[in-house]
């Protein structure tokens, strides 16, 4: 059998041994070379089935705390006759009942009240902002984003070629009082990208002063918000789309850090017109996110448990927060950006010299993984920093990995960064 290639001319030509048949410069978008740091993903999916013993690497939620009878039940029941609705395809834009339920059980937890047709069901929440950029972004565009942020969106920014204005934190969330000054005589932003509550990686929520000022410039400006609500539930804090209905935004969440990731179902909230755009995309590459995902998700909303799992979660992922902010307190070498809110992780500065990259090896062979600051900020200059992600490990496992941790920078700060002694 033949196959096209398409490398290096309009005209196909078939060709006798297997090839790619598309170069991937000729892609639609942008430049998925090296730059875009494609193992840096590829290696925090790698690690989530990794079986050292100090995982810090991946921001998952604890399978221990998953509710695995009502999940058992659910299945059950969806596997208890050939239905057509379980095993079939369904309409792009989720199943009804389903969105129903993300609507009137998780959605109005969080403050929000849309109408049904202003909610996706995606395959979680990058999808969805992986559409929305699609959608709006073209190379050269402007999209704001936190500094540092989550590595997963500016992976999608740098693949649609955006231009990527970083603006500082602090403890208090997003200097929005910098927004003018930095975005002064650029073109107008396609739409600014945030985590209001529990950040990835800092751990850090918006203060109600940073949030109304964050507001005002919305409203003056027009540029449209993506608020991403994954931490969302682990704190009273509601989301910018329940205090401000209406301002311009798009509304991202997802069931990866409440339940489970690998499950990959999350939601869009945005304006119906908007929705339907998303969903020609969608079409493009998956046509509907999982049918037995969706109604697994729908399931456990109905069973009405929410409100008991999610103070659990509360309780757990806040005491192992603390644990581990309190252990690395403990360390000199190691500095922490601010003192995290809420949510999974510590972003944790080096000292001088050092960088997270360094230790990584020799981390690893002590089963100690984590990941590298470079990819939540748009250049070089999270090198010395990482992330930890301590939501998944039990206190004791926290405390010592941590401790593990430490004594690693002590060898190496001593000898500098060329290795331990
Ligand atoms: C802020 C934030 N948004 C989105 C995601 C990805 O979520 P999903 O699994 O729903 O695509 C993550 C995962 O780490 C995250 O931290």
């Amino acid at each position: 059998m033949g196959y096209i290639s398409w490398a290096d001319q309009d005209t196909p030509t078939v060709i006798g041994r297997p090839q790619w048949p598309v170069r991937v410069q000729r892609s639609t978008v942008g430049r998925l070379t090296s730059e875009l740091r494609p193992s840096f993903l590829g290696d925090l999916m790698q690690a989530a089935v990794s079986a050292a013993r100090y995982n810090f690497e991946v921001g998952m939620p604890d399978p221990d705390l998953l509710p695995v009878q009502e999940f058992q039940q659910i299945l059950r029941e969806l596997f208890s006759y050939p239905s057509r609705e379980v095993f079939g395809y369904s309409p792009t834009l989720g199943l009804e009942r389903v969105r129903q339920a993300i609507r009137d059980v998780y959605l109005a937890r969080r403050g929000l009240e849309p109408k049904l047709e202003e909610v996706l069901v995606t395959a979680g929440s990058l999808q969805g902002l992986n559409l929305l950029t699609r959608l709006w972004v073209r190379p050269g565009d402007v999209v704001v984003v936190e500094s540092p942020t989550f590595a997963g969106a500016l992976h999608i920014f740098r693949a649609h070629e955006a231009t990527i204005v970083d603006v500082p934190m602090d403890q208090f969330g997003m200097r929005t009082d910098l927004l003018p000054h930095l975005l002064s005589g650029k073109p107008t932003p396609r739409f600014l990208y945030i985590q209001p509550v529990g950040q990835n990686p800092t751990g850090i929520t918006l203060s109600p002063e940073r949030r109304q000022r964050l507001v005002t410039w919305a409203q003056a400006s027009g540029v449209p918000i993506v608020e991403d609500d994954a931490y969302g539930f682990l704190s009273d804090d509601l989301p910018l789309a329940a205090q401000n209905p209406s301002l311009p935004l798009v509304y991202l969440n997802t069931f990866s850090k409440i339940l489970s990731p690998g499950i990959r179902v999350g939601c869009v909230v945005a304006p119906a017109d908007l929705i339907r755009q998303l969903v020609s995309l969608k079409q493009l590459s998956d046509l509907h996110t999982g049918t037995l995902s969706q109604l697994v998700v729908e399931g456990w909303l109905r069973l009405g448990n929410v409100d008991t799992h999610v103070a659990r979660c509360r309780s757990v992922y806040s005491a192992r927060l603390k644990t581990a902010e309190r252990t690395i307190a403990r360390f000199p070498r190691l500095t922490l950006y601010a003192r995290p809110n809420h949510g999974f992780y510590l972003f944790v500065r080096l000292p001088s010299g050092l960088k997270a990259a360094d230790l990584q090896n020799e981390a690893a062979k002590q089963e100690l993984l984590f990941a590298i600051g470079d990819p939540f900020g748009t250049d070089q200059k999270f090198s010395q920093w990482m992330r930890l992600a301590v939501g998944a490990q039990p206190v004791p496992q926290i405390e010592t990995g941590l401790w593990r941790l430490a004594r690693l920078v002590d060898r190496y700060a001593a000898r500098g960064s060329s290795g331990p002694s």
